[in-house]
């Protein structure tokens, strides 16, 4: 096991299932002190186990980011059992397929309420306890739909695009206390809540993989070593950055007719 996060602790909602797990997993393994947070409590302590049985360390608690209260309680019960805070994984997201015409209100609000609204809520508790270290990293999971449009994400793009501006002005607002702010921008990756919108849909994944340049999805962990790595010592002078991790897919698009010339 690599050690370069020993006498670290991070927090990371989400990561009872796909990039927050791949997250979770991936700085345990790196010797980092893992708080494993999901809204499904069983899956969060299904991730601490996977980071203890593989010699790491980890707590875990059941975490609706939605909840302001839940969020001060947990954050406040499982900082004082690990002994700090150094860094803070937003990851915990959703989507619905809907436009604007077709979409409920209350349907618009969650979307906004888990994507985007969580990130200022989790990061607003984080802060202060990441002060007290001396400094330390927050990383948000945007998504290249806060780049470019998708079709009838109406919600998670404006949600998306509204982490990635939130990223750069708690950027500018925390550095004064060593504090830097990062986003990563995953492309289709292959996780639980993609597996289950292909199922509904199988002839759409080569399809969707043929998109990027590197016509495939990424896997969990090809999102999780750049969040890891904006997260760490080896990203020092980066903040208010959005690491793009697609495969391609936003680099450019493809004139058929220029192949023929
Ligand atoms: N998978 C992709 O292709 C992709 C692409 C771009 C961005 N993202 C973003 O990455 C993040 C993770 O996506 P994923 O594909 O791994 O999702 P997933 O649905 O496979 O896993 C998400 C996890 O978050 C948890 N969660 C959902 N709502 C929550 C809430 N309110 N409070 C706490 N936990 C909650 C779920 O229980 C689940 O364990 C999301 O922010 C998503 O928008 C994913």
């Amino acid at each position: 096991m690599q050690a370069q996060f020993k006498g670290k602790i991070a927090l990371i909602t989400g990561a009872g299932a796909g990039i927050g797990h791949a997250i979770a997993i991936e700085w345990g393994r790196r010797g980092g002190f893992a708080i494993v947070t999901d809204m499904v409590a069983e899956q969060a302590r299904d991730t601490a186990a996977e980071i203890e049985r593989a010699g790491g360390r980890a707590i875990h608690r059941s975490l609706d980011v939605k909840r302001l209260d839940q969020i001060r309680e947990t954050f406040a019960g499982a900082i004082a059992e690990a002994g700090g805070l150094d860094v803070l994984f937003n990851v915990a997201g959703t989507n619905l397929m809907r436009n604007v015409e077709e979409m409920e209100d209350e349907e618009w609000y969650s979307i906004i309420d888990t994507n985007l609204t969580s990130v200022y809520r989790c990061s607003k508790i984080a802060v202060p306890e990441i002060r007290k270290r001396g400094g330390g990293a927050i990383v948000n999971t945007a998504s290249i739909a806060g780049i470019l449009a998708e079709n009838r994400c109406a919600a998670y793009s404006a949600s998306k695009g509204g982490v990635i501006l939130l990223t750069r002005n708690m950027a500018m607002d925390f550095a004064p206390y060593g504090i830097r702010v990062n986003a990563i921008c995953p492309g289709s990756t292959r996780t639980p809540r993609t597996e289950s919108y292909l199922r509904k849909a199988p002839g759409q994944e080569r399809a969707i993989a043929d998109l990027a340049p590197m016509k495939r999805f990424a896997e969990p962990e090809e999102i999780a070593r750049p969040a890891i790595f904006l997260a760490s010592d080896e990203a020092s002078y980066i903040t208010g950055a959005s690491l793009v991790v697609d495969g391609g897919l936003t680099a450019g698009f493809k004139l058929p007719l220029f192949d023929q010339l």
